[in-house]
């Protein structure tokens, strides 16, 4: 129970890594608000926890959404211990062939979005702590011809996460901010970005992709749940503004 009771609160918690990070954190004894612009997932992921998690539909951009979510929280549970600042998606596109449109679109959601829960959540952490999880990437840490926008916004994310850290340090909050930086990790992420190339493209990736990962295979989304676990508990209680890297060796070479 390493979060026993504790209340955390999930973005994109309907799929993925964030459903994992949602069932990680109630197995260890967590209150979950499983939090997905894909209410019909999130309540997936909530039911299959039981009592221990309750399901709400947020977009991540939406700035007034971020405001109603934590004052529901506030009135539901009376305090939020954990941010886990999850929903990102990831468009392809080299910096010649991406569009501004979907340049946009990734930065509100995967930086504009951690800014604006981080924000807000804070005015209700400062004085009782807690722990924000930002999950950035390998790809916030070093560069991917075809992800421009993907690797500007999680870059974005790690410094963010340090600035925002250092600020609640300066100030004597309570809260810890720290990154996590998966390497390739099976879920429809990754799927789908593959099945947005051309078929060649697609192979192409998939094989460098496999050829590079020093332990040869990809990870699993549990992989990443437990060390967003470490991070949500007071094991990691002397870290902040710090990057947990999880790639299977990826970005070690
Ligand atoms: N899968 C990987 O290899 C990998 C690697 C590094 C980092 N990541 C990061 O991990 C996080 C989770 O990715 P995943 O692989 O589980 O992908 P996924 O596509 O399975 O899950 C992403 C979830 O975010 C939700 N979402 C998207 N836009 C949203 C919005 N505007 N508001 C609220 N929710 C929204 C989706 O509905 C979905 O449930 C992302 O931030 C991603 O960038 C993934």
């Amino acid at each position: 129970m390493r979060v026993n009771n504790k209340v955390a609160l999930v973005t994109g918690g309907g799929s993925g890594i964030g459903e994992a990070i949602c069932m990680r954190l109630a197995e260890e004894g967590a209150k979950v608000v499983v939090a997905d612009i894909n209410e019909a997932n999130a309540k997936l992921v909530a039911n299959a926890i039981g009592a221990a998690a309750v399901a709400i539909h947020q977009d991540v951009t939406s700035e007034q959404r971020w405001q109603e979510v934590v004052a529901e929280i506030m009135e539901r549970f009376g305090r939020l211990d954990i941010l886990v600042n999850n929903a990102g998606i990831a468009i392809v596109g080299s910096v010649e062939d991406a569009s501004l449109a979907d340049w946009q679109a990734t930065q509100n959601v995967n930086l504009d979005a951690v800014f604006l829960g981080t924000r807000e959540v804070l005015k209700v952490m400062k004085n009782s702590g807690g722990s924000i999880i930002n999950i950035s990437s390998i790809e916030g840490i070093i560069g991917e011809p075809g992800l421009a926008a993907y690797n500007a916004s999680k870059g974005g994310v790690r410094i963010f996460t340090k600035s925002a850290a250092l600020h609640c340090a300066a100030e004597g909050y309570p809260i810890r901010v720290n990154s996590v930086h998966p390497g390739f990790i099976a879920t429809a992420m990754v799927t789908d970005a593959v099945g947005s190339m051309s078929e060649a493209d697609g192979v192409a990736f998939q094989e460098r992709i496999m050829a590079n990962i020093p332990m040869g295979h990809m990870g699993e989304p549990l992989d990443i749940a437990n060390g967003v676990l470490f991070l949500a508990s007071e094991e990691s209680r002397y870290m902040t503004g710090s990057e947990l890297v999880i790639d299977g060796g990826y970005i070690a070479r």
